[in-house]
């Protein structure tokens, strides 16, 4: 196990002024490779209440200090320089757990753009319905088995009956559409994707299932037991015809296929074999105020500091689109020069 250790800097300050020379007067997210950033994926906490083997240890991880967290009326002004002076026109709220959250909800109501949260559900049951009354809009559930025991085992903890309760409290509160997302491992839950499937189409949510990432705390990824795209599309086609899905896929992570003809999708975001990093459309801040380009960024941009040092809104998005043109063309997972970010997912936010 490799935990992060306390007190020491998580990543290198961003490199000032990498490259190309920035013109003056941009006002959205750019960056050099004709990408502009419209999607910002907020983490609201690197905490989570399960402790799925493919992304923390039993024990957790040492969470960031209260400190060190940005406080709800931090992270509602930074979300409001993203939206108002940046162009963001999505903000979507992660974790860690991002219902575990608090004040969530009255940052979903002061959030000037579209919203939507990606949480493993359990606490939905209870949260589904004011953070409808806050605006909400979309919401994605993790969900990687539709076994009580294999989920026990997957998570470390026997809460899938309350997954289930949050997604349908989700469709009773008009969070629609309601989306799942499911990482298949080789020999755990990969005999599930057809099962999967059916379960989604019957209860009339979007399956997306995502190549599982080197972004564990653990470092216990490895590219040749991930279950690829391919894989995936092969065992859904056992029982399912998937035709290309015609409608446009824009910044969007997710390949989506019709399922028997449609109307119903079903989506695979191939971030390893089939990456997408030429149309991504994202930036990223974490519960500590840093700015990141991507998941797999080794750098990151300070904006916590500034921000209670005084900076003013203006000197804030400076900082962040200056950050966002040093955004590289790609993740390089494929590279053997691959270096995994030390934060791991739990702290960047999926
Ligand atoms: N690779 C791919 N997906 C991951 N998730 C968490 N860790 C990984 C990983 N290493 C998923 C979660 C959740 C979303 C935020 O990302 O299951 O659905
Ligand atoms: Fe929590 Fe998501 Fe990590 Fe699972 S994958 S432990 S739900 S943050």
């Amino acid at each position: 196990m490799v935990a992060v250790p306390l007190g020491i800097p998580l990543v290198r300050p961003a490199p000032a002024g990498s490259g190309a020379v920035r013109p003056a007067g941009l006002s959205g997210l750019a960056d050099q490779h004709g990408r502009v950033a419209t999607d910002l994926r907020v983490s609201v906490t690197d905490r989570c209440n399960l402790r799925c083997t493919y992304c923390m240890p039993a024990e957790g991880l040492p969470w960031l200090p209260s400190g060190e967290l940005l406080t709800d009326g931090e992270l509602i002004r930074v979300i409001s320089v993203a939206t108002g002076l940046l162009g963001v026109r999505e903000v979507r709220f992660t974790g860690g757990e991002p219902l575990l959250r608090p004040g969530l909800p009255a940052i979903v109501r002061a959030t000037g753009a579209r919203t939507s949260i990606t949480t493993n559900g359990l606490r939905l049951g209870r949260l589904a319905v004011p953070l409808a009354e806050a605006g909400l809009g979309r919401v994605n559930v993790s969900l990687d088995t539709l076994d009580p025991l294999r989920f026990g085992a997957l998570t470390r903890r026997d809460r899938l009956a309350d997954v289930f309760a949050g997604l349908r409290a989700a469709v009773a509160a008009g969070l629609a559409p309601v989306k799942l997302n499911t990482v298949l491992m080789r020999g755990v839950n990969d005999d599930e994707a057809p099962a999967l499937l059916e379960f989604a189409l019957e209860h009339g949510y979007e399956l997306r299932f995502i190549e599982q990432m080197p972004l564990d705390a653990q470092h216990g990824w490895s590219r040749s037991e991930m279950v690829t795209a391919a894989e995936i599309l092969a065992a859904l086609s056992s029982r399912f015809t998937l035709t290309p899905d015609p409608s446009a896929r824009g910044g969007a992570p997710a390949e989506t296929w019709l399922v028997d003809g449609g109307p119903a999708k079903v989506g695979v975001i191939g971030s390893v074999t089939r990456p997408f990093c030429g149309d991504c459309d994202r930036t990223r801040l974490t519960a500590d105020g840093q700015v990141r380009t991507c998941l797999f960024s080794v750098t990151e941009t300070d904006l916590r500091g500034p921000l209670r040092a005084g900076a003013s809104d203006d000197d804030l998005a400076e900082l962040w689109r200056e950050a966002m043109w040093g955004k590289l063309p790609g993740h390089g997972i494929d590279d053997p020069a691959f270096l995994q970010p030390v934060r791991p997912m739990s702290a960047i936010g999926g």
